[in-house]
Order: C-alpha cells, then structure tokens, then sequence
C-alpha cells in the first residue's frame, strides 16, 4: 500500500499526546497535576448553551450554507469591524470547524508545492505540519528572542518567502508583539508583499493596556493581503463547539470557501447559532470573569515560578502559558524531560520541541489556584532533586 507522500510525513500534536498521556495516568488512579491543557477550565456560557437548545428545538438542525449561516457570517463582520476599525462585509468572512480549520482552509488556498512560509518561533505545533501538507516548506528566520522582527519578515522575504502566519498572543510562549514591533512587521509586510494569516485565537486574552498591537491596526491598507483568524473556543471557553472563523479579502475567502464546501461542507449547524449568541456579545459577563480569572493565576503561577531557581522566564502577556527555559549545564531534551517530570515529578507539561525549541517547556494556567501551586511545587521539588539528569 503507498500512502501519499505529504500526509505520511505528517507528525501526531505533541499537545494532544502529551495531554492524553498525563489524562490516562491519572485515571489509572495515578496522582498527577496536568498543565497540558489548551483550553479554558470552564464550562461554555449558558448563552451560548441555551441558543444551541432553541436551535435544536427550532429545528435547525440540518444543513445550512457551506460557508455558515448568513446571520453569523454578519455578526462576524460586524464585530471585527469594530474591533480593527474596518468595514467587513460578509463576504469577508467564513465560518468553519474550530480556528484550525479556518487556518487549513486559508492555507491551502494560498500555499503551492514548494512555496516557502515564514513561521515565528516559537510556533503553534499544528502551522509547520499544515504547511507540510500542502507541500509548503516553513522557514524560520528568526535572528534572536522569542518574537520575530520586521527584518525577519524582510529577511524571509528576500530569501523567497511568500507568507507568513503571526500568533500574537502566542501558543506556547504567552507573549505579544509590542505596537512598535507590529508597526515595523506591517511595514515589512507591505514592503515585501507577502501574505499573512494573523492567528488572533487568544487577542480577548490580553493582559497589557489597551488593544493587542496588531498589523491591521498599524496599517488598515494591508487589509487584502492580511487575513484574520479568531473563533470562540478560548474566548468562550467553547472548544469542543468547533467554530472557527476566518475573516480576509473576498476571494480569498471565496476560494476557501470551495476548499471547505468539497471537504467538510458547514460546521455544526447547533454550534452556529451557540457561537452567534456569544459573537453578539450576549456572554460578555462569563468572558470577563474568565478573563480575570486567568490574569489574576497568570501573576499567581509567575509570582510562583519566579521563586524557582533553575528556570528562566518571561511573563506572559496573554494566552494562558508560560513558556520557561530549563537552566541546566548541559543541553536537555525537552522531550525527556517531560516524561521524566511526568512519571517522577507527577506533573504533565509540554515539550518545547513540539513548538521548535529546545530546553522549554510550556505550562497551561487553565488550572486551578490550587493545582497551580502543586504544580509548581512538584516542579521545583523535581528540579531540585536533579531527577531528570
Ligand atoms: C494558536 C492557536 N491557533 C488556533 C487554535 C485552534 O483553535 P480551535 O480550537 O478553535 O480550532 C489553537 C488551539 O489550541 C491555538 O493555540
């Protein structure tokens, strides 16, 4: 049997494994602490649930327009406009199965055989493998740090990059691109013509003042090469919902649009309307207090680690990780690490490898005070006794 060769060549989530791993210790009885998870510790707000019932109820429940029912389409276009001071029209929006799917989607309608993409490092574990699939080839020009530079973006450029995708707030390392940073990217983008798919995932889980920096705000003109990417899984703590939305230029959503209508037809009729109670604003109290909920345990897992010698970190400006350096004298690998912390430490975490670097790892703070500071705990006791040397 031959498999086709991009699609054989593809790596399993790192994320999903190292996630399922902690979950089957535990249920074995095992006593572990699990910061693998990527997604809210709450339940999906009653808005949200009770507009999925009136849906069921109502009857809709069978197919609906491939790219999403126009009222959503609409409320997406709206909210955004508002958000980035544009003027989407719901031509410029397509709804699909979860964020990722509205990357994939984006992605295969811009990526050939061979076409070289820009990725920052670190990079979300799923980016490298959907360009892979495409038979795109991801390049990481990053020079230093943990953000990339407008002269990345340049250098990428020159070096025959045709696009980019930009996650900031960034999964693994919780970090934001400042404004001027931003500011600079967008210029290169103009500069070099590329596209990007801003992966804005995490944009409600920013921890700094004002607005998230952002490249559409820097420079509303690069609004038919820059493409957007946002959903409700993490705002609205509706990950298993699977609804994702893409918002970009109107043929490039048209094209997707087709890729979508020969794959998977609509997302989830039910989950539509959930997420059009939700993108209308109609959670916004649950939203909050999530919000504040992770900021305050995003300072309560920081203010905790920085009393742990052997790590070094940067503070988090949004998403839900934190992103440590292991300081050891010798190289560490990350993976080995991980499963020693696990099954010595009871403790799950995940690799740096899975998101390109080496000697990290990532944390969730989608955890409670209490797990937080057991965690840490066994973290340090771990470290201390040296049990992964
Ligand atoms: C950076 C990033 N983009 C996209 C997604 C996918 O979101 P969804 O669950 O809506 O597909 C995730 C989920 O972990 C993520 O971390």
């Amino acid at each position: 049997m031959h498999y086709a060769k991009n699609a054989s060549s593809l790596e399993g989530s790192a994320t999903l494994l190292y996630t399922a791993r902690a979950a089957s210790m535990k249920a074995a009885g095992e006593d572990v602490i699990s910061l693998t998870a990527g997604q809210p510790d709450f339940p999906t707000p009653k808005a949200a649930i009770d507009a999925a019932k009136r849906a069921m109820a109502e009857g809709k429940t069978l197919y609906t327009p491939g790219m999403g029912i126009v009222e959503l389409r609409q409320a997406v276009a709206d909210r955004w406009s508002e958000v980035h001071n544009q003027d989407f029209k719901v031509e410029n929006t397509m709804v699909s199965c979860g964020a990722k799917h509205s990357i994939a989607n984006l992605l295969e309608a811009v990526v050939n055989p061979g076409d070289r993409i820009l990725l920052p490092k670190p990079f979300w574990v799923s980016y490298p493998q959907m360009v892979r699939r495409l038979g795109g080839i991801s390049v990481f020009p990053q020079s230093n740090g943990m953000l990339i530079t407008g002269d990345d973006v340049r250098k990428a450029a020159a070096e025959g990059a045709t696009g980019m995708i930009f996650n900031s707030p960034c999964n693994p390392s919780g970090l934001v691109n400042t404004s001027e940073m931003v500011k600079d990217i967008a210029a290169a983008v103009r500069e070099t013509g590329i596209w990007v798919i801003s992966d804005d995932i995490y944009e409600d889980l920013y921890y700094g003042s004002g607005e998230v920096p952002h490249i559409l705000t820097a420079d509303p003109g690069l609004k038919n090469q820059v493409a957007l990417i946002t959903g409700v899984s993490k705002t609205y703590a509706m990950t298993g919902w699977r609804i994702g939305f893409a918002i970009a230029n109107p043929d490039w959503i048209r094209i997707a649009g087709r890729i979508q209508a020969h794959s998977t037809s609509n997302p989830c009729s039910i989950s539509q309307y959930a997420a059009l109670a939700v993108v209308r604003r109609q959670a916004e109290q649950d939203r909050v207090l999530m919000y504040n909920a992770f900021k305050r345990r995003r300072d309560l897992i920081c203010d905790l680690l920085g009393e742990v010698s052997g790590l070094e970190f940067e503070k988090p400006e949004g998403a839900f990780y934190v992103y440590p350096k292991i300081l050891t004298d010798k190289e560490i690998n990350s993976e080995e690490f991980c499963i020693a912390l696990l099954e010595k430490g009871g403790l799950g975490t995940i690799p740096g490898s899975a998101f390109g670097n080496e000697g990290y790892i990532r944390l969730s703070f989608a955890a409670s005070d209490d797990d937080i500071a057991e965690a840490v705990k066994r973290l340090n006791g771990f470290l201390e006794r040296g049990d992964f040397k």
